[in-house]
C-alpha cells in the first residue's frame, strides 16, 4: 500500500500546521466537551479530506501558493468529518475509532451527542468567518447531507429491496458529499473558473464514492486491528452495502437470513460464507476502481504540478487499501 506520508508530501508541512491548529481551534468552553474532542484530535486519522483540500488549493493557485482561507477550509473539513464520526459511532454503537475507544463508550451517549454538535457548531462558525457565501452554501449542504445519509441508512436496515441507486445515494450523502463540496470550495477560494470548480466537485465525488465502497469491502475483509475500528459490523447491523447487494443477485437465498435479522444461530456466519463464495467482492472492487478512474479524469483541467500528481496518485491509494 502506498503510504500517505509519501502521497501527501506536497502538503506535509501544511498538514502539520493543520494538526496544531485544530487543537487550538477546538478550545471548548466546557472541559468535558474539550476532553471528548481532544481525545479524537490527538489520535489523528488519515487526514485524507484536509489533504485533498490542501492539494486542490495548491494545484489551483498561481505558483501553488495557498492562502490562510484555504488552510481554514481544510481545518473546517476535518472538523466536520470528525463530528460526523462521533455521531456515526453513537448510531452504529461502535466501540473503537482510530484505534482508541469511541467518545460515547469512554464518556456516554449524551456527551458524544453534545461533543458532535459542538464540533458541527464550531465548524459553522469558522465557516461563516471565511466571508464567502458560496463556500458557506457548499459546506452547509454537506452538514444536511450527513444527517440525511444517516437517516437513509437507518430506514433501509435489513431491507433486501434496497436498490443500488439508493445505496449510492446514501454513500454520497454520508461520505462523498463532504469530499466533493470541500474540493469545490477550495477551487472557489482560489478564484478559478466555474468549470474548473465543477471538475473539482466531480473529482471529490468520485474519490468519495470509491473510498466508501472500499470501506464497505474492508468491513468484510479487513481486521479490527488494521482498520482501527470494528470490522464485520455492517452486515450484522443490517447495513446492506455493495458486496451484499451483488451477492443477493447471485444467491437470492441470502435474503432469508437477512430478513429474519440473523436471529438464528449461525445465520451471520453462513451469510458471510455465502457472500465470499460469490463474485460480489470482486465486482465491488471493480466498481470502486471505475470511480477512482473517473476521479482522475477530472484532473485534466489542472496544470501539471506535484500537487496534481498527488491527487492522481490518491485515486490509486484509495484502491490500494484493499491490498
Ligand atoms: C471513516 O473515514 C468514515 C468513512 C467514510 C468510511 P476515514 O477512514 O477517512 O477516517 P479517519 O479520519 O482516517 O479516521
Ligand atoms: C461512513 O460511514 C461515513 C460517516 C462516518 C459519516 P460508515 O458507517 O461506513 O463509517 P465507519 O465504517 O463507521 O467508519
Ligand atoms: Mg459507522
Ligand atoms: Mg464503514
Amino acid at each position: 500500500m502506498t503510504s500517505t506520508t509519501v502521497l501527501f508530501s506536497p502538503v506535509e508541512a501544511d498538514l502539520q500546521l493543520l494538526t496544531e491548529n485544530l487543537k487550538k481551534l477546538v478550545g471548548a468552553r466546557h472541559p468535558i466537551l474539550y476532553a471528548a474532542a481532544e481525545h479524537l484530535f490527538s489520535t489523528k486519522g488519515k487526514r485524507l479530506r484536509p489533504a485533498i483540500v490542501l492539494l486542490i488549493s495548491r494545484a489551483t493557485m498561481p505558483k501553488q501558493e495557498i492562502t490562510p482561507k484555504h488552510r481554514r477550509l481544510a481545518e473546517i473539513t476535518e472538523m466536520i468529518h470528525t463530528a460526523s464520526l462521533v455521531h456515526d459511532d453513537v448510531v452504529d454503537e461502535s466501540e473503537v475509532r482510530r484505534g482508541v475507544p469511541t467518545v460515547h463508550s469512554l464518556f456516554s451517549n449524551r456527551i458524544a451527542v453534545l461533543a458532535g454538535d459542538f464540533l458541527f457548531a464550531q465548524s459553522s462558525w469558522y465557516l461563516a468567518n471565511l466571508d464567502n457565501l458560496e463556500v458557506v452554501k457548499l459546506l452547509s449542504q454537506v452538514i444536511m447531507d450527513l444527517a440525511e445519509g444517516e437517516i437513509q441508512q437507518g430506514l433501509y436496515q435489513f431491507d433486501v429491496n434496497l436498490s443500488f441507486e439508493a445505496y449510492l445515494e446514501k454513500s454520497y450523502c454520508k461520505t462523498a458529499s463532504l469530499i466533493a463540496n470541500s474540493s469545490k470550495a477550495a477551487a472557489v477560494i482560489s478564484g478559478v473558473s466555474a468549470e474548473i470548480a465543477q471538475d473539482m466537485y466531480y473529482y471529490g465525488r468520485c474519490i468519495g464514492l470509491a473510498f466508501q465502497i472500499v470501506d464497505d469491502i474492508l468491513d468484510f475483509t479487513g481486521s479490527t486491528e488494521s482498520l482501527g475500528k470494528p470490522a464485520g459490523s455492517d452486515l450484522r447491523s443490517g447495513n446492506l452495502t455493495a458486496p451484499v447487494l451483488f451477492a443477493l443477485e447471485e444467491k437470492p437465498s441470502l435474503e432469508v437470513a437477512i430478513e429474519r435479522e440473523f436471529a438464528e444461530e449461525g445465520d451471520i456466519e453462513e451469510a458471510i460464507a455465502l457472500i465470499k463464495e460469490t463474485k460480489a467482492i470482486e465486482r465491488t472492487r471493480e466498481l470502486a476502481a471505475s470511480y477512482a478512474k473517473k476521479a482522475a479524469d477530472h484532473l485534466q483541467c489542472l496544470p501539471p504540478c506535484d500537487s496534481r500528481e498527488a491527487l492522481i496518485n490518491l485515486a490509486d491509494y484509495v484502491l490500494s487499501r484493499l491490498y
